[in-house]
């Protein structure tokens, strides 16, 4: 699927990101119009011309229940208006979690969620998807998709900011995240385990860090939603009388105000710019802008 963007919506995503994919895919940023009505409903009008063009819709898609409806508004218009291919850019997939039916009568929603998606977009591009029980997204997305990952450049930051530092995964599903960012910035690494009881209770194992008391630890984790991954592991990193720690997410839900608890009781708290919060200090626009150009 090699194609020539050539415009750009940005539909609530980070102004940094939208401004570095535009300079290196050479894309127009387009111009649209979208509120609410009195009673709620969506009103859109897209002031650029799109007839015959392929578009870039970048969409934030953090609390996806409220955002998913104007986003496929905007993309009938669009496609109402003549554009060609138009390309979804999601720096954060959710409904990525819901990958099996944990308990009977539930609905796998991320296979749902997939599909309403490819039915509207001709590809799909994104960083890091919370890919545990699918391989791929190809097992569920019906379109071309490509996956940027944050590793390289969470591993530059940490390797140029933190001195001295230990990366620490809070469970298994990190360990992909934590290793392959251990690697690339050459610092050591452990791994912990992670019961969950429920959306907002976690069990992180005693981990035995001993040998690690003179390093900054740094937290890695692909999503702080609730944070308590984040506050129980530190909480036991503390009663080791570790330093405090660094946090790195690469998207920052916060859900429910998390991010108050996690700044204050953390050494510093990061995120990529997949979802924008104050707390974002890494830009993953320039390994976004090469998946564009690698979509096959
Ligand atoms: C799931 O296993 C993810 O990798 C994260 O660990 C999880 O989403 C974090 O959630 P919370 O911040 O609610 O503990």
């Amino acid at each position: 699927m090699t194609i020539r963007w050539n415009v750009l919506f940005n539909l609530h995503s980070d102004k940094e990101l939208a401004l570095t994919l535009c300079g290196s895919l050479d894309l127009r940023e387009g111009q649209f119009d979208m509120r609410h009505f009195p009673d709620g409903e969506s009103y859109v009008r897209v002031l650029d011309e799109v007839k015959d063009l392929n578009v870039v819709v970048l969409a934030d898609l953090y609390q996806p229940d409220h955002r998913i409806l104007p986003l496929l508004l905007l993309v009938e218009t669009l496609r109402d208006l003549g554009a060609k291919e138009i390309l979804l850019v999601a720096p954060y997939l959710p409904y990525m979690r819901q990958d099996k039916r944990f308990h009977g009568g539930e609905g796998v929603t991320s296979r749902y969620f997939a599909q309403l998606l490819s039915s509207y977009f001709s590809a799909l591009v994104t960083v890091d998807p919370h890919l545990h029980r699918y391989h791929n997204l190809s097992e569920i997305y019906g379109i071309p998709t490509q996956v940027a990952h944050a590793a390289p450049v969470i591993a530059e930051w940490i390797a140029t900011i933190v001195d001295n530092p230990v990366l620490i995964g809070p469970d298994s599903e990190s360990e992909q995240w934590v290793t392959a960012v251990a690697k690339q910035a050459g610092v050591p690494f452990t791994v912990l385990s992670k019961t969950r009881r429920g959306d907002r209770e976690v069990e992180i194992s005693v981990p035995h860090l001993e040998q690690w008391l003179n390093h900054t630890p740094v937290l890695v984790d692909d999503i702080i939603s609730s944070g308590h991954t984040m506050l129980e592991t530190m909480a036991h990193l503390n009663r080791l009388g570790l330093p405090k720690v660094v946090c790195i997410g690469v998207h920052g839900i916060f859900a429910e105000g998390a991010d108050m608890e996690l700044i204050e009781k953390s050494a510093r708290l990061v995120t990529c710019n997949t979802i924008s919060h104050p707390s974002n200090a890494i830009n993953i626009g320039g390994l976004l802008a090469t998946s564009i150009r690698e979509l096959a």
